[in-house]
């Protein structure tokens, strides 16, 4: 089998998914070529040959140019915080690479749109994992057969605690050249990508971004927040179909509640990340018969569940679902089928959030043509 050489830049928790699921993505699907994990690139140089020992690269280095100039190196994972995003995906891009890179694209619509103009030569896969799930496929399929019937509403949650407490330190999350938004680009990009995937283009939108908590601590005494914590917004898709979505950086309890519910004319599906080996049906007529929802436990029918394991109700986890992302990527770079979302789809999403920002300032709705 021949190989493909890899180059991860960054070493945190998105470096460390990357690395593991490109070790594994041979092992679970049917590949062409075996990745070879060639390089692993952090700031901490240190760090970078520590966890590339570990994580069974060829070598771990400083600079993160070195691993694009890299010869072995033919896919570059960016795995950093968002401001570098934009200037490593581009020089990897004028290198002839393909780009697999963390959400959200960049930290504002202009360095999204330079992204996508500059990816038209090569292949792009951004960090959507979440679309890989075994119910959302699902979720797609029966949208796409009909089952539904019409589709007329989109609701959308995506909650998380990690910035609830209001001693959690201030990090590069709370700056805005750094981060760009806040939970908008962090949690909301997710939810705007399961939106345009699941029901289709948005046309306009209203809403309003807030920061709940206005600063921080730092080690030095306390920094300003400059970025949302929550955002509420109202979606109009092009194809009549409404939606609704509330995120938040700072709402106790929640780890990773991505949820969505599809409402058509002929059933409702709701879906849980925190729960992602399920999805809750309810057809149009049978409510009465099984008391409102059923439940769909996944299983080797719904992809890409079976290339893991034969035996439904084994459960599935979030590394599963970026080896499948990763599964995605190399099978797309060998024809098997399109890359998908890639810098394009992302700004599509990017134009989004900024109309939401928009929207949000100018207290009015933004038509998506204006951004
Ligand atoms: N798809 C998802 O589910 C998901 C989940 C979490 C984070 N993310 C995204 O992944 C990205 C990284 O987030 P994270 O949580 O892994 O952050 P992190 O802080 O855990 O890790 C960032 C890493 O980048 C390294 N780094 C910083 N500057 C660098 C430089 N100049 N050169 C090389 N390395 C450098 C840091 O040393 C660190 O190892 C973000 O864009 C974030 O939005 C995506």
């Amino acid at each position: 089998m021949q190989s493909i050489g890899v180059g991860v830049i960054g070493t945190g928790f998105m470096g460390k998914a990357h690395a593991l699921a490109f070790a594994a993505a041979a092992s679970v699907f049917d590949l062409d070529r075996r990745p070879h994990l060639a390089v692993l690139a952090d700031a901490d140089e240190a760090r970078a040959r520590r966890c590339a020992g570990q994580w069974g690269f060829s070598r771990g280095i400083g600079d993160w140019r070195a691993l694009i100039a890299d010869r072995e190196v033919e896919v570059v994972s960016i795995a950093t915080p968002n401001h570098l995003h934009e200037e490593m995906a581009l020089a990897a891009l004028a290198a002839g690479k393909t780009v697999y890179c963390e959400k959200p694209m960049a930290t504002c619509i202009e360095g999204a749109r330079r992204m996508a103009e500059r990816a038209r030569s090569c292949p792009t896969l951004l960090g959507y994992n979440y679309l890989r799930g075994p119910a959302i496929g699902l979720a797609k399929d029966m949208i796409a057969a009909g089952e539904l019937g019409e589709i007329v509403a989109f609701k959308g949650r995506f909650a998380e605690d990690y910035m609830a407490d209001p001693a959690a330190p201030h990090s590069w999350r709370c700056v805005r050249a750094l981060a760009g938004s806040g939970a908008l680009g962090d949690l909301g990009s997710h939810l705007l990508g399961f939106a345009i995937h699941l029901v289709g283009d948005v046309q306009a939108v209203a809403g309003e971004v807030s920061t709940v908590i206005a600063t921080r601590p730092t080690t030095a005494g306390s920094a300003a927040v400059e970025n949302d914590d929550q955002v509420h917004a109202v979606l109009r898709f092009a194809n009549g179909a409404r939606g609704v979505i509330d995120v938040s950086r700072v709402a106790w309890g929640y780890k990773n509640h991505l949820a969505v519910e599809i409402t058509g004319t002929k059933g409702t599906i709701a879906f849980d990340q925190e729960r992602l080996n399920e999805l809750r049906y309810c057809k149009a007529g049978q409510a009465a018969r099984t008391g409102g929802f059923s439940t769909i436990l996944a299983g080797p029918q719904h992809p890409p569940y079976g290339a893991f394991s034969p035996a439904a109700g084994h459960q599935l986890g979030y590394g599963d679902l970026k080896t499948a992302e990763v599964g995605h990527l190399l099978r797309g770079l060998a024809g098997h089928g399109v890359i998908y979302p890639d810098f394009a789809i992302g700004l599509v999403i990017e134009r989004i959030a900024a109309a939401i920002e928009r929207a949000s300032a100018e207290r009015r709705w933004v038509d998506l043509d204006e951004v």
